[in-house]
């Protein structure tokens, strides 16, 4: 029997406990519940005081997300607060864990809150493109005031027990047994006969907002900086506004009306998609649970580059002690020196503690004797990106390393498995790929060999979490996931460049679109060199990138690249425009208009063409990996959920017969379109079809 609510009674006190694993979340069955048992804890004359708590690892996370975008079934949440509300018995929620969203909504139904030790209180609607939908953005206002409800609201990020009392979201955090504590609370609450207010009759921290309503755009204009194109932030504006002057019932159904608008829109759509692809991508087929990770107590890092360094500090972060090798002193002091000056900003930024950054730095061996990796349970390589110099590197690896250790290189193109093969331990051998700078970037490509042991890629995964990263497990291939349809995107970005668009053209395409950058500020950044040495490695060019490497344009490191920089602010020079047209009269191409429509669909369909490869090939499993790796590593708006999920919403179709024509007249090859996007298309589905067949 559906059952996930119960009622029992500790003396004069009714104890309703939510128990809906994983998280409580609020499903049509839990409502009921809740419902039904509110109902008869306020009927019966013998009940004093209400408690609600959650079994399991938290109280409830929230809403049901599955449910959205179905009928919803009655009691909606709003009439279980509604009814709790009304109950002239104190009301007490007893939280732990992670009480999000809906469930944090539903503790502000109640008089009281308790919270044990380390539980988190938040509201990350905005996450999911939506705002709370159940009173959240009248009610937090009421208890801790709009100058720290609405920064809770627009970030979602929850807060921390401690931080809750003090703001006044929690009457009181309990030591031990979180129940026993609640049911002391509701006898003391009893015994001194405290004035029962309802949450949305709280005024008194509203007063000052009331009094001075222009500061209500001065706190906006504080926390709102992000949120261009965004639907969601500015319904949550108007929203939390609402506690200024409109009576709270015509607010929360106000608020109601744009929480529905916001479910059904594309943005929200995306970014629940985005939600449940990256738990989707933690599970790795072949690997079940029964797989255990190897134990990880100390790591090594070879390269102490820009790579190296990065990656190492993922693991003191954690607490891991990690050895850092490089072949010369002087290299070695250069990239400790970077490390610290990288700690020594998040302290002056405030994000770190002197003695935590202290700390970190004491769990750094930097060495440059490569005998120094032989106590490490995992070797990660990041040197210079040359198949001979790793192979020679990982036959000396083999020899030290100890027996179980994981051995990873963090190539961003190369052959996994032709490494993998110098070693007699192929099985152990991985990639572990790292997005720059590797100690922000939350993407972590795990590539899988063809002879990878099940347990070392258990390993890897859970060391990826453990450091903070999302990791996905991609397939030996050049370039892998991303880097794969980068280079797609890259070779038509230089081809717009010399048909007549501008770098800025082109960047602004697809800053427009919701990147942070386009693929000509990247190239600055990341240095034109890079690309420069590794396509005349292999016998490539790139006309107009290679053309400014040749005249010293790096990048920003060198002042000027497809820009001029300032500091790192880019200016458009006449210089790469003169540059650039001499290109296309020397290459006979004659300059025309280029929209931003045709920008994006040149840059982003032979992505989702090169997406929809992968898939036939068994690099990525599922098109939800492809929208994370591009979401976490290059900045896909999420609120567009991924080249993959965009291109559904673009329709196969489209794209299909647009990839034909562009393959028709350029000649193209890698414009015919995929066999899994041509069969797709033919049957008017989607990506998200393929998936679902795929997981039946
Ligand atoms: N609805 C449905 N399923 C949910 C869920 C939810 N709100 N929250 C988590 N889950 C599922 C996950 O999909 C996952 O399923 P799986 O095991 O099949 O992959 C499982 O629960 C465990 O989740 P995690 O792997 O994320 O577990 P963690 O322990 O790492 O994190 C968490 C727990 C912090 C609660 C995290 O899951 C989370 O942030 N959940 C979303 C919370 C949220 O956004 N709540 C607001 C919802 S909207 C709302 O409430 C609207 C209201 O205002 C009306």
């Amino acid at each position: 029997m559906d059952n996930p609510v119960s009622l029992r009674r500790d003396g004069n006190v009714a104890i309703i406990t939510v128990d809906n694993p994983p998280v409580n979340a609020l499903r049509h069955g839990v409502r009921k519940g809740l419902f039904e048992c509110f109902t008869q804890a306020r009927d019966d004359a013998s009940v004093e005081a209400i408690v609600v708590t959650g079994a399991g690892r938290t109280f409830v996370a929230g809403a049901d997300i599955t449910e959205f975008g179905k009928p919803s079934q009655p009691p909606g949440l709003m009439d279980v607060i509604s009814l709790i509300d009304d109950i002239s018995k104190p009301t007490i929620a007893a939280v732990h864990g992670t009480p999000l969203g809906g469930g944090l909504e539903l503790t502000m139904g109640c008089h009281f809150r308790v919270a044990a030790a380390g539980t988190r209180l938040g509201l990350p609607e905005i996450k999911l493109g939506l705002i709370p939908g159940a009173g959240g953005t009248q009610r937090l206002p009421r208890l801790v005031g709009v100058e720290k409800a609405l920064p809770m609201i627009l970030s979602g990020d929850p807060i921390p027990a401690k931080d809750a009392l003090a703001a006044g979201l929690v009457d009181e955090i309990v030591e031990g047994d979180l129940v026993t504590g609640a049911v002391a609370f509701a006898r003391k609450v009893l015994a001194e006969k405290r004035p029962l207010t309802r949450v949305k009759d709280r005024e008194e921290k509203l007063k000052n907002i009331r009094a001075n309503p222009q500061k209500f755009d001065e706190i906006v204009a504080q926390h709102a900086k992000k949120t261009r194109g965004l639907h969601a932030p500015a319904a949550a504006i108007e929203a939390i506004r609402m506690t200024l002057d409109t009576p709270i019932d015509e607010a929360q159904k106000k608020e109601r009306e744009l929480f529905l608008k916001l479910v059904v829109g594309d943005q929200s759509k995306a970014q629940r998609h985005i939600f449940f692809a990256e738990r989707e991508a933690a599970k790795v087929p072949g690997i079940g649970k029964d797989v255990a990770p190897r134990e990880i107590k100390r790591a090594a890092v070879i390269g102490a580059g820009t790579m190296g360094g990065g990656i190492s500090m993922n693991f003191a972060n954690v607490g891991i002690p990690v050895t850092i090798i490089e072949n010369d002193e002087a290299a070695l002091k250069r990239g400790m020196a970077t490390i610290e000056k990288n700690y020594q900003m998040s302290v002056q930024r405030g994000s770190l503690t002197p003695e935590n950054m202290g700390k970190r730095l004491a769990l750094f061996n930097p060495t440059t004797d490569l005998n120094a990796l032989k106590d490490a349970d995992i070797v990660i390589e990041a040197v210079f990106e040359n198949m001979p110099v790793k192979k020679e590197l990982f036959g000396k690896i083999e020899k030290i390393a100890k027996k179980g250790a994981v051995l990873a290189t963090n190539t961003s193109y190369l052959n996994v498995d032709e490494i993998a093969q110098v070693t007699s331990r192929v099985p152990d051998v991985l990639g572990m790929h790292f997005f720059s700078p590797a100690n922000v970037m939350k993407l972590l490509e795990i590539v899988r060999g063809k002879d990878t042991a099940p347990d070392v890629l258990a390993t890897a995964m859970a060391v990826g979490r453990k450091i903070n990263k999302v990791p996905v497990v991609v397939g030996v291939c050049h370039g892998f996931v991303g880097n794969r349809m980068l280079s797609a995107r890259g070779i038509e970005a230089e081809k717009l460049l010399l048909e007549g668009a501008l770098p800025q053209d082109v960047d602004g395409a697809l800053t427009e679109f919701g990147f942070p950058m386009g693929p000509f500020a990247m190239s600055d950044l990341a240095g034109i060199d890079v690309g420069w040495r590794s396509r005349k490695e292999r016998g490539v060019r790139a006309e107009i990138a290679d053309t400014l490497a040749e005249a010293g344009r790096f990048g920003q490191k060198t002042g000027k690249g497809f820009y001029l920089y300032e500091g790192r602010s880019p200016r458009p020079d006449p210089e790469v425009e003169k540059l650039i047209v001499d290109a296309s009269v020397r290459l006979g191409v004659t300059r025309r208009n280029v929209s931003k429509e045709e920008i994006i669909e040149r840059l982003i369909y032979p992505m989702v063409n090169e997406g929809a490869r992968i898939l036939e090939e068994g690099i990525a499993t599922r098109p939800g990996d492809i929208d994370v790796v591009w979401l976490y590593g290059y900045g896909f708006p999420a609120w567009r959920g991924g080249p993959m999920h965009w291109a559904d919403t673009v329709g196969l179709k489209k794209i299909r017969d647009r990839l034909r024509q562009l393959a028709r007249e350029s000649g193209d090859k890698r414009h015919e379109p995929a066999a899994l996007l041509n069969k797709l298309a033919d049957e008017g589905g989607t990506f998200a079809d393929y998936a679902r067949q795929k997981a039946a």
